[in-house]
This record gives C-alpha cells, structure tokens and sequence, in this order.
C-alpha cells in the first residue's frame, strides 16, 4: 500500500518536474550553446539523415534568405519601435534558431557571421525535446532536456555516444505542434497547422504530420545499426515541386456541348483537396497565395480570361484577384512616411484566390503576422474538402466557330508577388508553382 502510493508520489513529481521545466518564452537565456552537441558530430555515425537534414528548411530555418529579410528588415526593427514586440521578434528564434533563444543570445548575429545560430532546427534541438508544457502545443512550448540521453522513437537501442531513451512524444503531432503552431500577443492564432490537421480526418484515422513528411525509407539510420525502415528527414513541404504538385484535383465540365454563338456557358470547376493533411495553404499562411486561373481558347487560337462567379460570402473580394493596395504597415518598422504599400495580390484580376487574410489594425492586410489585430474569410480548402467555383462565359463577339477549349490552372506561391519585389526576395519564393490543371470543350456552331 505504501509502496504503491510512493510509486504514485514519485510518477506525480515526474510529471510535475517536467512541467516546471522553462519552456516557450521562460526559456529564454536558461540555457548554453555548449549544453548541444553541433550537427557534425551527429554526421559521424548517422551519415545519411544528416545529408537530408541538410537539404531540408529544417537546416535553414535561420538562414534562409527570406527569413533573413523579415526578420532583420522587418521584425527586429519593430520591436526596437514598438516595445510589445521585442519579445516577438526574440520569440522568432524559440522556432527558428533554438539553441540561440535557450542561451539567450538574441538577437542572434547575422547569418553571414556564421555563428551556433545557424544551426537551425538542429538534431539536437529535436532529440532533447522530452515533452511539452501546457494545453495546447504552440509558441515553442517543447521542453528541452539537453544531455547525454537523445529521445528517439524506438525502445531498446544502444549508442556508442549517448543513451538512447523512447519517447512517445516524438510520434505525436503535437511534437510538431510545438513550433507549427503560434499565437501572437493579440491572442491570434497566425500560424495553426496542427490544430487544423486535429480537425480534420487524418487525426481521426490515427496518421501523423511524420507519414507524410517523414515516410520511411531502406537504410541504416547510424553507421553500426542494422538495415531497416528509417524516417526519412527531408521534411517536404511548401520548397518542393513534387510535394505541391496535384495537392488539389481539379475537374471541369461545361453545362453543354454544342451551343449557338450567341448562348452563355457555365462551367463547374471542381477543386478536391486530396493530399494535404491540414488546410491548403497552411503554415505560414499571411505569405501564402494559391489561385484559380481559368481561359478559354477558340479554334483560331485567341484567348479569353474568365473571371470567377462571386458567391456573395462576407469578406469575399479578398478571395477575388483585385488591383488594391495592402501592407502599408510594412512602413513602421522600414521608417516610410505615408508608405501606400505595394499590390496585394500580383495575380491576375478576377481569379479566385484560396487564402485567409491577415488584418493590421487599420483593416489593411499585413503579411507581418505579429502585427495581426484579426483575421478575415477562411477560404484555404481543408483536408479531403470540395471547393465548387463556377464560371460563366458570355460569348465574345469575335470568338472562332467551331472547338473551344477550356483550361484551369491553381498555381501556389509561397510569398505574394509584390511583397516579395518590393522586399528584394530571390525570385524563387514568389515564383508561381503549377498545382493542377484540367481541360475542357464545347462546339461552336452558327
Ligand atoms: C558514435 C556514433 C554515434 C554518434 C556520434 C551519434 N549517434 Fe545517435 N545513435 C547511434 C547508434 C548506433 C544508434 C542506434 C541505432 C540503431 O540501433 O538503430 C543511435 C541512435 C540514436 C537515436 C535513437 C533513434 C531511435 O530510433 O529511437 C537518436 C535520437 C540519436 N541517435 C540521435 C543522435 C544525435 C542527436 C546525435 C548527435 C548529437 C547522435 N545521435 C550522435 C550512434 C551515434
Ligand atoms: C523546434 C521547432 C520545430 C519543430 C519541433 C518542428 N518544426 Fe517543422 N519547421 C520549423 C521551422 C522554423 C520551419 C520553417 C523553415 C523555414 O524557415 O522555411 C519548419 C518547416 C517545416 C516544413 C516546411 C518545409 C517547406 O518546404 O516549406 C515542414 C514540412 C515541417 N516543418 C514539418 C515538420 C514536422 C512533420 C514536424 C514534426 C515531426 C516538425 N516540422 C517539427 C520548426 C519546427
Ligand atoms: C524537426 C525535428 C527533427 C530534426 C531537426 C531531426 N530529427 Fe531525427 N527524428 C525526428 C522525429 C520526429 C523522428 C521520429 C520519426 C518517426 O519515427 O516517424 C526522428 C527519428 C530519428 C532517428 C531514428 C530513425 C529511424 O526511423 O530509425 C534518428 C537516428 C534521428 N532521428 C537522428 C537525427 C539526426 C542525427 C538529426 C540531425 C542530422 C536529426 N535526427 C534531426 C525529428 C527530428
Ligand atoms: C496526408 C498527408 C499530410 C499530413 C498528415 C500532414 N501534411 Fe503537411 N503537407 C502535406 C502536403 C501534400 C503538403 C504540400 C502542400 C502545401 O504546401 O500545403 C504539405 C505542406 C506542409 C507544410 C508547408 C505548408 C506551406 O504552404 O507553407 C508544412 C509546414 C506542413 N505541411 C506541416 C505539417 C504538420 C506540422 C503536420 C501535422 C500536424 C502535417 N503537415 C500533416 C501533406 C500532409
Ligand atoms: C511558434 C513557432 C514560430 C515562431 C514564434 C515564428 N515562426 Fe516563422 N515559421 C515557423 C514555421 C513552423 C514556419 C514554416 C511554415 C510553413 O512552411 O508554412 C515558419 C515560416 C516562416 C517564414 C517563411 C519561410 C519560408 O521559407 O517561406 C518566415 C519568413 C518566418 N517564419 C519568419 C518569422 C519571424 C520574423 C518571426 C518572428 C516575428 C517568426 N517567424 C516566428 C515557426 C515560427
């Protein structure tokens, strides 16, 4: 009896002990750079997952050029005006350069100088994390437990170099929760991947961000362990082609086949979400943009841009390409008098664009999610959702008798256009990625 509730008692103070661990913002400065092991000395036994986790963002998460640009051009400048965002622009780090935030070495020095900062989301950040503080996972909230154990997924396993412990937190979504989730300190979620994916169906059917990111691979994960199954460290996402291409289906059908030159056609388009497993776009969604352009080409070959139905939904004109300005806010922390912003959207008008809008607090869009004050229309499309856009096609007078061909594009950009010209981004992070396409026709006759 005693025996059992003193097991009782000590499991208690476990669990206790490590929620008193700091963690997200109190762990700041409560640990040293020399506490983590480098990435090179992983490389010596685990040779292939540190080649993929070379190649991944996860690697360069601090040093990647356009985070570079948003937060030294435009996040650490404005918590140097505006006091409620140095913690901001400190917390960048609590996800993007950890080591840097839990040593307290913020704001970290630039890229170029090469310092533990770049590091990234190192292994060392990953496998010492040993759980998480609080309800929700979000704002960094993992707590690290750096040392001589490593947390991996796997009972029983033994290194050379450390001890290896199993943890189940490292399976879970949650795990990844922990950065891919963010609230701001207006109380907005503006970053909230895994709590989408909890709504949708791949929670219920049990299948993790790790299947799709993380699929396993033939190999050996060190140098001295057995061949078998490894979770591939590539984490593929937005970056990849391959990862974006057919995330959505599309399918089109005209409501007839053979019309007079003077009849009007709709068209159905339907847009299925068939691989994500959270909304699309999701993550860094203030940035993002995926749009619906759709043509038709008469038997002459001239072309006709169709612009979509409105549905009439509250907050919908943010869904429609337009030529508004936006992101004026960019202005306070670039020292702009009356900056007018740049182009909101820089695709062309009268597409349908899938995305949610961040407000500042004039009402004007901001891509700086910390200076977000509300959200607008939700209009991404959810894991395993159907979007219908329908369209309607007055027949130009000049068009070509005979076959007219119909065609639907959703392209994907991971920055809006003009921010991304006006901010002197590589051209590479707003270029227009193909998702899907379709084809359809109708006859012509006079
Ligand atoms: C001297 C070689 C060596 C070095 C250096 C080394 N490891 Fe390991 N590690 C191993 C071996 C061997 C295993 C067991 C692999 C097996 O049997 O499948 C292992 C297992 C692991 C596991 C457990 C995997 C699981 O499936 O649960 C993790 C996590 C891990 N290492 C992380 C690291 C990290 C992080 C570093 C760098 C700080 C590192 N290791 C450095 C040899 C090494
Ligand atoms: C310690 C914080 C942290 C944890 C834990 C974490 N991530 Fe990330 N992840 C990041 C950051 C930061 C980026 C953004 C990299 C960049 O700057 O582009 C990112 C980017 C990504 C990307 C996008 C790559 C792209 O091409 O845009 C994917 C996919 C991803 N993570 C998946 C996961 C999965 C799956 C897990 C859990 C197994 C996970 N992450 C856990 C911080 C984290
Ligand atoms: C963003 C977090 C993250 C980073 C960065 C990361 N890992 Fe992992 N690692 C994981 C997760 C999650 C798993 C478990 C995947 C699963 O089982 O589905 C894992 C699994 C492993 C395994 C066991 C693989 C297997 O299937 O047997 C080893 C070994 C490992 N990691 C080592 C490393 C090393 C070395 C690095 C750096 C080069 C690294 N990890 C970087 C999150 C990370
Ligand atoms: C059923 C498969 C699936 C699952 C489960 C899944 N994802 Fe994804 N994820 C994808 C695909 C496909 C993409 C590429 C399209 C895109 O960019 O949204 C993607 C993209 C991403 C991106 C980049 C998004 C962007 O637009 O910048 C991140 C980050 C990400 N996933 C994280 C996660 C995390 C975290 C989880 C778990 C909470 C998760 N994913 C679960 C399939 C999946
Ligand atoms: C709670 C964790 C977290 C915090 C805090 C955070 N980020 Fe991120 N950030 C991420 C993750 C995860 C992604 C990847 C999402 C995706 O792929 O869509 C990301 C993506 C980005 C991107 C886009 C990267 C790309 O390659 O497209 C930029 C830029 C960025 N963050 C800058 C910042 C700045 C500046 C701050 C501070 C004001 C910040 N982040 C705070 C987790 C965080």
């Amino acid at each position: 009896m005693f025996k059992q509730s003193l097991a009782l008692l000590m499991i208690g103070l476990g669990s206790l002990w490590s929620q008193s661990l700091p963690s997200g913002e109190h762990a700041l400065g409560t640990k040293t750079y020399d506490q983590y092991e480098k990435p090179e000395v992983c490389q010596s036994c685990h040779v292939d997952i540190y080649m993929q986790w070379r190649q991944s963002m996860m690697s360069q998460a601090y040093t990647h050029h356009w985070d570079e640009i948003e937060y030294f051009d435009l996040a650490v400048p404005h918590g140097e005006i505006n006091p409620v965002y140095k913690p901001v622009s400190d917390g960048c780090n609590g996800c993007h350069t950890p080591l840097a935030f839990m040593a307290g070495d913020v704001t970290p020095p630039k890229p170029s100088e090469g310092s533990r900062a770049n590091e990234s989301v190192s292994c060392e950040v990953c496998h010492t994390i040993s759980g998480f503080a609080g309800g929700d996972a979000f704002n960094f909230n993992y707590v690290s437990e750096p040392g001589r154990t490593k947390f991996g997924p796997k009972p029983g396993l033994s290194s050379p170099h450390h001890i290896t412990k199993e943890n189940d937190f490292i399976k879970q979504a949650e795990y990844c929760g922990t950065c891919h989730n963010e609230m701001n300190p207006y109380g907005i979620w503006v970053k909230s991947t895994q709590l989408e994916w909890a709504e949708g169906p791949y929670a219920d059917q049990k299948v993790p961000c790790h299947q799709c990111h993380m699929p396993k691979a033939h190999g050996r994960s060190a140098k001295m362990a057995s061949e078998g199954l490894v979770a591939q460290h590539l984490f593929h996402g937005a970056h990849d082609p391959g990862k974006v291409a057919s995330v959505i289906e599309i399918r089109m059908h005209p409501n007839v086949r053979e019309v007079e030159v003077d009849e009007t056609i709709t068209l159905q388009v339907q847009l299925f979400n068939a691989k994500t497993g959270h909304k699309f776009p999701t993550g860094s969604v203030e940035d993002r943009i995926a749009w619906l352009h759709v043509k038709a080409i008469d038997s002459e070959g001239k072309e006709y841009h169709l612009s979509v139905d409105p549905k009439g939904f509250e907050g919908e004109s943010y869904t429609i390409a337009s030529d508004d300005m936006a992101y004026s806010d960019m202005g306070i922390p670039l020292k702009l008098k009356d900056f007018a912003g740049v182009a909101r959207d820089g695709v062309p008008v009268g597409d349908r664009i899938f995305r949610m809008p961040y407000f500042d607090e004039n009402g004007i869009m901001t891509i700086m999610q910390w200076n977000t004050r509300s959200l607008g229309v939700d209009y991404r499309i959810g894991p395993r959702e159907t979007k219908i856009e329908t369209y309607t096609f007055i027949m130009p007078d000049d068009i070509a008798i005979g076959k007219v061909t119909f065609e639907a594009k959703m392209y994907y950009s991971r920055l809006v256009k003009p921010v991304a010209e006006y901010l002197n981004v590589p051209d590479e992070e707003s270029e227009p990625m193909l998702v899907n396409t379709a084809n359809t026709w109708i006859e012509i006759y006079e």
